[in-house]
């Protein structure tokens, strides 16, 4: 089912670094070519995850904490697979048991985190900004697995992945994403990543969910799924980010579903064959009905999930070259 693997659209320039950051906490900022480079390096490890014995030793006695101060299943499970396949000791730290409850501060966490010499911190949270926060007060790389409203690099990278195996291409691509913009960072990191490849991305909802100042970010709106429909090679759909919202910032589920619900009607709008993606959690039958997000042929959101593993193996491996003296990297 899988295309050929594509190699990147944008080549390192001779002399350039291929990645010169310490952290990754968002896509803002990144080069076409340090995101291609990224996506090159996952390739091998999507064939590593496909053998019965997914070993690999690099990240061999270093420690990686995984710091989530909000719930998550497949970013926290997927962070935590991709560390131990690299030979990591991984630990989990999950909010809801720690003195976060207590009242400490995010600042204070953060250097108790570093006094037990992470080599690789891992964070999500619910305020946009925290992460970058933390990797100004830590000695270790830091990934940001997802901050409030602001970024979600690794989805961002794990669905770039997921379109260039699929389509073949990036650039020049038409990508359409529907739902809830305004609240999600993973509408933001894919805008940003999408468009410095090269992509048409064109964002669809309600007025009362769609950011105002989205055409600065390059992306086009709209507020009529079909119109945007037109022509469309992928359609990302987006969760309604309820526990965002304080108000009502749609009239009704139902209503909802009827003007932004993907449905197999709907979806005959786009190029045939178009590809249908969704980062999870879904809520069936509101914004994608169940015969979609099932057919295998249309849709991508089970190999968004294994790309996922790939993503992050690259990103733990690349992040933490310089502290292992890897040759070019220290
Ligand atoms: C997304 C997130 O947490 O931002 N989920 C994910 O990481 N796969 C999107 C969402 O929660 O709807």
């Amino acid at each position: 089912m899988f295309m050929s693997d594509a190699p990147t659209e944008f080549a390192l320039p001779d002399g350039v670094h291929p990645f010169p950051h310490r952290h990754l906490t968002g896509i803002a900022g990144l080069q076409p070519w340090e995101i291609g480079f990224l996506l090159d390096e996952a390739e091998q490890w999507i064939a590593l995850n496909r053998n019965t014995s997914k070993h690999d030793s690099r990240l061999a006695g270093l420690t990686q904490i995984n710091a989530f101060f909000e719930n998550s299943t497949r970013t926290l499970l997927s962070f935590e697979i991709a560390g131990k396949r690299l030979g990591a000791d991984v630990v989990n730290m999950h909010a809801a048991q720690s003195s976060v409850k207590k009242g400490e501060t995010l600042i204070d966490t953060a250097v108790t985190l570093n006094a037990m010499r992470p080599d690789v911190i891992v964070i999500r949270h619910d305020s946009s900004g925290a992460t970058g926060l933390i990797a100004d007060k830590v000695d270790c790389p830091v990934l940001n697995a997802g901050d409030g409203r602001h970024e979600h690099p690794t989805q961002a990278l794990l669905d770039a992945l997921t379109i260039r195996r699929r389509v073949g291409r990036i650039n020049g691509t038409v990508v359409v994403i529907c739902g809830d913009v305004l609240h999600s960072r993973v509408a933001r990191s894919n805008i940003i990543l999408l468009g410095t490849l090269g992509a048409e991305v064109r964002v669809v909802a309600p007025p009362t969910l769609l950011p105002s100042a989205i055409e600065r970010m390059g992306a086009i709106p709209y507020t009529d799924f079909d119109a945007a429909l037109e022509g469309a090679e992928v359609v990302m759909m987006l969760r309604l980010q309820l526990e965002r919202m304080d108000g009502a910032f749609v009239p009704s589920p139902r209503e909802y579903h009827h003007f932004y619900g993907l449905t197999r009607e709907r979806l005959g709008r786009a190029a045939p064959g178009a590809l249908v993606m969704h980062p999870g959690p879904m809520n069936r039958g509101i914004e994608i009905t169940s015969d979609i997000a099932d057919d295998l042929q249309r849709s991508a959101i089970t190999e968004q999930v294994e790309m996922g593993v790939a993503v992050r193996m690259a990103c733990l491996d690349v992040l933490t070259r310089a502290r292992r003296g890897v040759e070019g990297w220290a």
